[in-house]
């Protein structure tokens, strides 16, 4: 990929976490310079109404139907930057290494990977199976990014909203989105007897 990340697929599937989803959106929103589409499966459409229970709608980005394969990023030729996946479920983690096109959120993933794109996972299941373990090395191997929902504590976060930035920040890292959602780590300061 060369050039600023322009446009891409933000998939929310049914794990917990929909709080990390909902980051995402606002900062896209925010971040106009990016065009986003967005895709729920339909147990991600399930955990989001229950866990954050505002409209997705919201956000302004077109919301595609997980069912819905006539959309351009189903397509290798269509102009798609990278893609995150975030929560993403162990359903569908194992459906992307398998490279079952079932849904949307499969067949975009698909698409990343065999177009060499940035394909971004942010994994939540605990704890992990022998078959999550071997699917997300699939995965890797294939050339996605596996990043575990595991918020780091070096930023010295005050709220959940600190720890949920954390995770949101470094998968926008992976996909090579600027973002300053947390203080990044720059060494012990005068402060820690350095
Ligand atoms: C409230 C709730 C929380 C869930 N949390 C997780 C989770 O953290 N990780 C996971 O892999 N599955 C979780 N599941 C199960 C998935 O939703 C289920 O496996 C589903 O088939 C995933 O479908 P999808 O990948 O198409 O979204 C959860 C389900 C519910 C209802």
């Amino acid at each position: 990929m060369s050039g600023p990340i322009k446009r891409i697929v933000v998939g929310i599937t049914g794990a917990s976490g929909a709080a990390y989803a909902a980051r995402t959106l606002e900062f896209l929103r925010e971040h106009t310079t990016i065009e986003a589409d967005v895709v729920f499966t339909k147990t991600g459409r399930l955990v989001w109404n229950h866990e954050i229970g505002t409209d997705p709608e919201n956000y302004g980005f077109k919301l595609w139907n997980p069912g819905d394969f006539t959309a351009p990023f189903a397509s290798g030729s269509a102009r798609v930057d990278g893609m995150m996946v975030i929560p993403c479920s162990s359903g569908s983690a194992a459906r992307i290494a398998h490279g079952l096109n079932t849904d949307l959120v499969g067949r975009a993933a698909d698409v990343m990977l065999k177009e060499r794109r940035p394909l971004v996972l942010v994994v939540r299941e605990t704890p992990l199976s022998v078959i999550h373990l071997r699917n997300l090395t699939q995965l890797a191997e294939a050339g996605a990014v596996v990043m575990p929902a595991s918020p780091g504590f070096y930023h010295q976060p005050k709220s959940v909203q600190d720890l949920v930035d954390h995770v949101v920040a470094r998968a926008l890292d992976r996909l090579g989105i600027d973002n300053e959602l947390f203080r990044r780590w720059s060494g012990l300061g005068v402060e820690n007897g350095d």
